[in-house]
């Protein structure tokens, strides 16, 4: 039997709720029709965003959405998308679709969409095709309280008050879509655009993030570093606040980009194949952890995984510039192995932003219509809100197995454990296993005995199991139940292909 000691005694990082952030762009169904439907629609919606979205999202507690992209991110220009929705500019989105882009949602529909939600705001600037300038002016328009040419514009345009911006990307994938930069080019780039982030009194200070690598481009994290490190202490807070980091799943892609395998038929073996190359996150993170370590020790930047999760090939029919991909348990159990690692990374990721929010690649939710459906990630999502802004407790996992076998060879079962203020502490566990369930004794290395269950729940089910708009409750939360209280702490049996979620606290 696997072995689960907590030691409640040693009180790690805080888990900044940022960890559990969501990513929506101008892509396929993500913005219209997942989230705006406009006011004039029969879908029920407050000032065009939807109502049955709206409230699922709050449920799930999102803490922060990323916006406008993505590769769409250094297309926009912000401009386009303010003002009279009549006169607003139409344009191709290139990336994705070649659709039209009306612009009919742009900086007051998101602002708006922030408020609805109660998250923070994470706005992408556009560094690949747009200006200083134009960078500098949104920034303007979105937080400048007093007189000035932007915040005039913005008040002509409806909004007297200024918002708030929580975090702003300096581009987005620069050594791709957002220019094809060298690192050392995008690195005096940003320099250069960062300097004109105005933090405006009242509403500051935005944290600044600089475009990280893609994967294991360790040369690119630490070249940026190299130049945009700022070493006088004064100076580094505001000069870079985070470092991007984008990995994404790919279950069956070898060569072609274009053959990454299905979201819902797929073998045992490419199941096991998935979730060893989502456990490649681990390695990611600490080593772009361990570069950031040599130039920033004391751990002020935080490493931003603003586009994560499994990436499939589309649903038979759908366009394939759109990117709509079903959600299985495999989603599932990859989702929770993944928080667990940001959990346990918590010390330097600040931030991870899964992609993208809706009707998009690893979704919480999907739509047709004016139906929607809640996916298994969704669940996993809302198990493991109880982390958010908890202490890190150290958790130690010994006596466990291995699944999946030769390159595909990884542990059975992934955790984390935290403690909020109330004392309660919450344990998520995945079984990764499609064989067998895992008996699991669980110790805590100080009163044991006191602490008893106050919430358990978890998901389960084949590892192709999904929500369809037919059938939206194949995958759900369910109570969980298969634990036995004993003097050390407990003993708990986690079904094969599970993740759970377990409270306790001492009565
Ligand atoms: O999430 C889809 C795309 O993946 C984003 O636009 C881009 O940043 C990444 O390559």
């Amino acid at each position: 039997m696997a072995k689960l000691i907590i030691n409640n005694e040693v009180k790690k990082s805080t888990i900044n709720p940022e960890i559990y952030g969501h990513f929506s762009e101008h892509l396929g169904r993500c913005i219209y029709e997942g989230l705006y439907v406009g006011e004039d629609s029969d879908i029920p919606n407050v000032n065009g965003m939807r109502t049955d979205v709206v409230e699922a999202l709050k449920e799930m507690k999102i803490p922060v959405l990323r916006w406008p992209g993505g590769c769409f991110a250094d297309e926009y220009h912000w401009m386009d998308g303010i003002g009279p929705k009549e006169k607003r500019k139409k344009m191709i989105n290139t990336h994705w679709g070649g659709v039209v882009e009306d612009n009919s949602f742009g900086t007051h529909e998101y602002f708006e969409l922030i408020r609805q939600l109660g998250c923070k705001s994470y706005i992408n600037a556009n560094v690949g095709s747009g200006s200083v300038r134009e960078m500098s002016e949104w920034v303007e328009y979105v937080t400048f309280n007093g007189v000035s040419p932007m915040a005039d514009l913005r008040k002509k345009n409806g909004h007297e008050e200024p918002w708030k911006i929580d975090y702003l990307g300096v581009g987005n994938e620069n050594w791709g879509c957002g220019g094809n930069m060298r690192p050392e080019y995008y690195a005096d780039e940003y320099r250069r655009y960062q300097t004109y982030v105005r933090n405006y009194e009242g509403n500051a200070p935005i944290q600044k993030i600089c475009c990280g690598s893609n994967t294991d481009d360790y040369k690119w994290t630490r070249k940026v570093l190299e130049t945009c490190f700022d070493h006088s202490e004064p100076h580094q807070h505001g000069f870079m606040d985070g470092l991007s980091l984008h990995y994404y799943t790919l279950p069956e892609m070898v060569d072609d980009w274009n053959v990454k395998g299905s979201a819902t038929n797929f073998t045992e073996e490419i199941f096991y194949q998935t979730l060893k190359r989502g456990y490649y996150m681990e390695e990611l993170v600490t080593k772009h952890g361990n570069i950031m370590d040599e130039f920033d020790p004391g751990k002020r930047i935080g490493m931003m995984v603003d586009e994560w999760g499994i990436w499939t090939d589309v649903e038979p029919g759908t366009n394939p510039g759109f990117l709509y991909q079903q959600n299985t348990m495999r989603d599932a159990v990859l989702a929770g192995m993944t928080l667990n690692i940001f959990n346990k990374h918590s010390d330097r990721v600040k931030m991870a932003n899964i992609a993208q929010l809706i009707n998009v690649l690893q979704s919480v939710m999907l739509t047709d219509g004016e139906k929607m459906i809640k996916t298994p990630t969704y669940y996993v999502f809302k198990m493991y809100a109880a982390h958010q802004d908890a202490v890190l407790l150290d958790s130690n996992l010994t006596e466990g197995s291995t699944v999946g076998s030769g390159k595909n060879e990884l542990p059975k079962v992934f955790e984390s454990v935290s403690e909020d203020k109330d004392g309660v502490i919450t344990v998520t566990l995945t079984n990764n296993s499609l064989e067998s369930a895992e008996d699991i004794d669980v110790r805590f290395v100080s009163d044991g005995d006191k602490y008893g269950v106050c919430d358990a729940s978890f998901v389960t089910g084949k590892m192709n199991a999904h929500n369809t708009f037919d059938a939206p409750e194949v995958v759900k939360e369910e109570k969980f139940t298969a634990f036995e209280k004993n003097a050390e702490g407990l003993k708990i049996t986690l079904p094969k292909c599970s993740v759970v979620c377990l409270r306790m606290k001492k009565g």
